[in-house]
């Protein structure tokens, strides 16, 4: 990736402690984003994926959680910002999609309104340059008549329509860096391709990075330039999308390639990933993967594997040497194009 650096994420904690034990949601993650390009973090329910994001945006309760690590964004770490400080920049260069446009809006107030509302938290106008400020942004956002549709309340919305709406919002400030957090889950299929393609274009057409959440590895393959895969609360494996898509190398993520549908290949046999994730309050010692893995050995109940470049070309947390890691990939997919044959 060539754009500036927006956002580094280093060795980040971030653990609960909570009367069963500690949670330790986020054990150890360290990422980089970068302006122009969509950063994919995928993972099951409960890997951690939101509570990453949630404490990039300082929207954790510190009373309540342990955090350590830095979360640099623009240059400044966010874990050190005061409540205020980091109110000026939520919202503005940093700011946040949500999976849930109805919990967003209020249902009593019209759609326009929230937007305006939005605008002046961070920026003084007037009346009438506001309304045409949002008018340009539900024009951007694919909303028909905007101007007509600024005074509809949410429920005259379709759910698309919503997240459209919410988008909007998170761009009025132009920001450097978005956070969607399974923007598109609440959707049905279709809208959710159309969502997808709107978070590609304003990704171009504003120049910003976005950082795309899901446990849907179809949704990052369609639109994202960089995976990071998620396990437990630590990084599997991160690499450019098609060398994670096309050179896996963690067997996590083959078990989430193997998991979902693909579309030209309709005779796919789909293979669920044997077993659940672990608990964060019990997470396996050594590679927290080595209970389900089906190529476990050794050293995997033992020493932790580090999220580092192994010779594979892009880092990937696996104790199995690079050579194994290319032939068990290569069997697998050629079982797999077997079944379709
Ligand atoms: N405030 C909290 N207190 C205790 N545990 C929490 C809290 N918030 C999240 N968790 C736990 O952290 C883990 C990761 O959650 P989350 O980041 O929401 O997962 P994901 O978004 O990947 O589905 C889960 O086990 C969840 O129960
Ligand atoms: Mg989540």
């Amino acid at each position: 990736m060539t754009g500036e650096l927006l956002l580094e994420v280093k060795d980040l904690h971030v653990h609960f402690p909570t009367p069963d034990g500690v949670v330790k949601a986020v054990d150890g993650l360290s990422f980089k984003v970068h302006r122009g390009e969509t950063f994919g973090i995928v993972g099951e329910s409960g890997s951690g994926k939101s509570v990453t994001n949630l404490t990039a945006l300082g929207l954790i309760d510190r009373e309540k959680a342990r955090v350590s690590g830095e979360v640099l964004f623009m240059g400044r770490d966010l874990l050190k910002l005061s409540a205020g400080e980091l109110r000026k920049v939520r919202g503005k260069d940093l700011s946040m999609i949500f999976q849930d446009p109805f919990a967003c809006l209020h249902p009593f107030y019209r759609v326009g309104d929230q937007i305006a509302e939005a605008i002046l938290c961070h920026a003084e106008m007037d009346k009438r340059r506001v309304k045409a400020r949002v008018i340009e942004m539900l024009d951007a956002v694919g909303i028909p008549n905007p101007e007509s549709r600024y005074r509809d309340y949410p429920h005259q919305y379709s759910g698309g329509m919503r997240q459209r709406a919410m988008i909007a919002m998170a761009l009025v400030h132009n920001p450097a860096l978005v956070i969607a957090d399974e923007p598109t889950t609440a959707l049905d299929v279709t809208v959710q391709a159309q969502i997808l393609e709107l978070i590609d274009r304003i990704k171009k057409d504003f120049n910003i990075g976005v950082i795309l959440i899901t446990h849907d590895l179809g949704v990052v393959a369609d639109v994202a330039q960089s995976v990071m895969v998620m396990y437990a609360g630590r990084g599997a494996e991160l690499g450019a999308r098609d060398r994670v898509f096309n050179q896996p190398l963690h067997p996590y993520s083959w078990g989430l390639l193997e998991s979902i549908p693909q579309i030209d290949q309709k005779g796919t046999r789909l293979v669920p990933i044997e077993g659940a994730p672990p608990s964060l309050i019990h997470v396996p010692k050594g590679c927290p993967f080595h209970p389900r893995c089906p190529h476990r050995f050794e050293p995997c109940d033992k020493e932790r594997p580090d999220l580092v470049d192994r010779g594979g070309g892009h880092p990937d947390a696996c104790h199995l040497s690079i050579e194994d890691k290319k032939r068990l990939w290569d069997e697998r997919e050629s079982r797999r194009s077997k079944v379709i044959a």
